[in-house]
């Protein structure tokens, strides 16, 4: 396994590049399967996560071709003819379960895999379930597996989500596009990436209103063409990225950055004393002057503060004056990069979803382990400037939703390295 060395000190000066949004190609890339014409994603990103959707559906006997280095991604389920997605891959990747609701929708019939739990919590999939059966579907759990059926096809209804999953939303509004007549979700998710996948679907023929607001309607269509489409730029590794700069010191270029993905965000780094400035390329940031400040954080559905850069904001926090008090209302386990930053001489003390964490002058550098994807790349944060080295092992959670991080890191001026591990 892997690990990444940081040297702690300098301040980063230059620009950095922001991918394709790893969270809206993992929903669009299943959205094949509504079609039997070719799908073409452009600006895709290249990560572990997107090649395990391209294994998944390639089971299924989609065809997923990566071009020009993989960030052009031409699909096309003209040829499926496997409709169970097998555990093996599905447990790899909770996204997996992205396929049941397109597949019974083209098919009337598909088998998948329960995607189990993962690190930050236990992540069930009752409301997608729920939703497919409010459009008509019949589910069986069994042997791990959910068996579900459309005899007839799926016909349009109105559900509403009892609290907002973006799966579940994605999920179910893939399938609404072939049921007959009209669906109706009310309570939806509002995040850029369902909007983005949205957008790619009318351009396939499908009838969506209301997408980037809580309430979508469907009409329903006899089938839908192919497109081409580019994925949205990752609001996740902009804020990431955004924060390296307000860690360090210096000022950094996110390239392709937009404010309107993270403005929740933005206005808890301008309370905390960071500058933010819109540019003809992006985004511009550094810290306005000296010292940041203590800020109150609570991860919220968009278009509030993102569950996705808790744990990053609470590396920046680790140094500020005063302080932060970060509630985590999405999952109930995403404070597990507390205790490795607190290894590197953070004051964090956690109860429950709730992370309390005053301020110290200096991180000091320590061996650390990541323990999933954005706890893996807030540990890396605080590497940046804390004194001496830090080692972050088991980077795989790392490869799975950031793109050549030393890379990117290390052309502002960082001094990061890849040990390549046994
Ligand atoms: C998506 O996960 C993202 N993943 C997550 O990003 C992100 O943290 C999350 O949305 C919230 O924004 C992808 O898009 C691939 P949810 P998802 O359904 O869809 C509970 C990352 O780091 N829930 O909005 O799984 C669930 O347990 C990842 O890139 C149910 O109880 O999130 C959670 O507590 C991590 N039943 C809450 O709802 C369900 O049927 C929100 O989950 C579905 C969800």
């Amino acid at each position: 396994m892997d690990s990444i060395l940081v040297t702690g000190g300098g301040v980063l000066n230059g620009e950095i590049p922001i991918a394709g949004a790893k969270n809206a190609c993992l929903t669009l890339m299943p959205a094949t399967l509504l079609s039997d014409e070719p799908l073409t994603l452009t600006n895709a990103p290249r990560l572990a996560d997107i090649a395990t959707m391209t294994a998944l559906l390639r089971s299924l006997g989609a065809e997923v071709s990566s071009l020009q280095g993989g960030q052009v991604l031409a699909l096309s389920s003209h040829d499926v003819n496997n409709l169970k997605a097998d555990y093996d891959i599905v447990r790899k990747m909770r996204a997996s379960i992205l396929v049941l609701g397109p597949l019974l929708a083209r098919q009337g019939h598909a088998v998948v895999s329960l995607p189990g739990g993962c690190a930050i919590g236990a992540r069930p999939v009752d409301l997608h379930l729920k939703g497919l059966e409010a459009l008509g579907a019949v589910l069986e759990l069994k042997d791990g597996y959910v068996h579900a059926d459309a005899p007839g096809g799926l016909k349009g209804a109105t559900f509403e989500f009892p609290f907002v999953s973006v799966g579940a939303t994605e999920n179910i509004l893939m399938a609404a596009t072939l049921a007959r007549g009209t669906t109706v979700l009310k309570n939806a998710a509002r995040e850029p990436e369902i909007v983005d996948l949205a957008e790619c679907l009318i351009k396939m023929g499908a009838q969506i209103e209301g997408h980037g607001t809580s309430t979508i309607t469907i009409q329903g269509v006899q089938s839908l063409k192919g497109a081409t489409h580019p994925v949205v730029t990752d609001r996740i590794e902009l804020g990431t990225y955004m924060l390296a700069p307000a860690i360090t010191g210096g000022t950094v270029e996110l390239l392709g950055g937009r404010i309107d993905l993270v403005a929740a965000f933005c206005e808890k780094l301008d309370e905390s004393g960071v500058s933010v400035e819109e540019t003809q390329r992006g985004l511009k940031v550094s810290r306005k002057n000296g010292r940041l400040s203590a800020v109150n954080i609570s991860t919220e559905p968009f278009p509030g503060f993102p569950t996705d850069l808790q744990a990053q904001m609470m590396a920046l926090l680790c140094t500020a004056d005063g302080v932060s008090v970060l509630e985590e209302n999405i999952f109930e386990n995403r404070f597990m990069h507390a205790p490795e930053l607190i290894r590197m001489g953070a004051n964090i003390d956690v109860h429950g979803g709730t992370a309390r964490v005053t301020g110290v002058e200096r991180l000091r550098g320590a061996p650390v382990m990541a323990t999933d994807l954005r706890a893996s790349v807030s540990l890396i944060l605080a590497g940046l400037a804390a004194e001496g080295e830090t080692v972050v092992s088991r980077v795989y959670h790392l490869d799975r939703g950031y793109e050549r991080v030393e890379e990117k890191l290390g052309a502002c001026g960082a001094r990061i390295e890849r040990i390549k591990g046994a």
